[in-house]
């Protein structure tokens, strides 16, 4: 079986992007000069107060602008680094290491259909093909293999819209387009969420698993 890389050899896109040495370092944007929409600033902060280290929050709050924005644009990271007193070099890196950011614009549907292994050897690289084409060049979709998505007990899978969905058939690709273009729950059917297991407490119907005196 071929697998297909990137120009760079990685099998996923983005890893090797170039720095521009010739950019003078930018340093913790002013908040005077730096707007922040007030829910972003308190997702934020809220994630930042969750850590000993304020700077483990890069990651929750790099998403919750990314889910603003759509990616995590220049502005975007700079509404970040503005709240979190970090560079935006600093929070550069991470969007460069963390193959869920998205460093450039892209369709606000997203299916990263999985080609790793368990997925490969069930058929995800004519999935992924399959999707692709039923995309089409639509401008709203994000389609794009991905390294294994942890759920390979349904491969081959998908990630929609951060819903997983397995095991697929060639016939789901077109089902998959045309649900996200309606507006419509994607295959409910196959869902992950949705599987009954063995533990009746992990169902979504089921009552929480810890009430607040556990918790305590
Ligand atoms: S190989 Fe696809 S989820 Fe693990």
């Amino acid at each position: 079986m071929s697998v297909a890389r990137y120009d760079h050899g990685s099998r996923i896109p983005g890893w090797d992007d170039a720095v521009d040495l010739s950019k003078d370092p930018a340093s913790i944007p002013d908040p005077a000069l730096t707007p922040v929409p007030a829910e972003l600033r308190q997702q934020i902060e809220a994630a930042m107060a969750r850590y000993p280290d304020f700077r483990s929050a890069a990651i929750p709050a790099l998403h919750a602008a990314q889910e603003l924005h759509g990616w995590c644009s220049p502005e975007a990271i700079e509404q970040v680094a503005c709240v979190m007193r970090l560079t935006p070099a600093y929070l550069t890196a991470v969007v460069g290491f963390y193959d869920m950011f998205e460093s450039k614009p892209v369709g606000r549907n997203t299916v990263y259909v999985c080609t790793n292994i368990s997925c490969s050897l069930r058929g995800a690289r004519e999935l992924h093909a399959a999707v692709q084409q039923a995309a089409g060049d639509d401008p709203d979709f994000n389609v794009r293999a991905f390294e294994c998505l942890g759920a390979c007990d349904i491969a081959p899978m998908a990630s929609v819209n951060g819903a997983y969905v397995g095991p697929l058939e060639l016939s789901d690709a077109e089902r998959i387009v045309e649900q996200l273009r309606a507006g419509e729950d994607v295959l409910p059917e196959k869902q992950l969420l949705r599987r009954k297991v063995a533990d009746p407490r992990a169902s979504t119907d089921a009552p929480a698993l810890f009430d607040d005196e556990d918790r305590a």
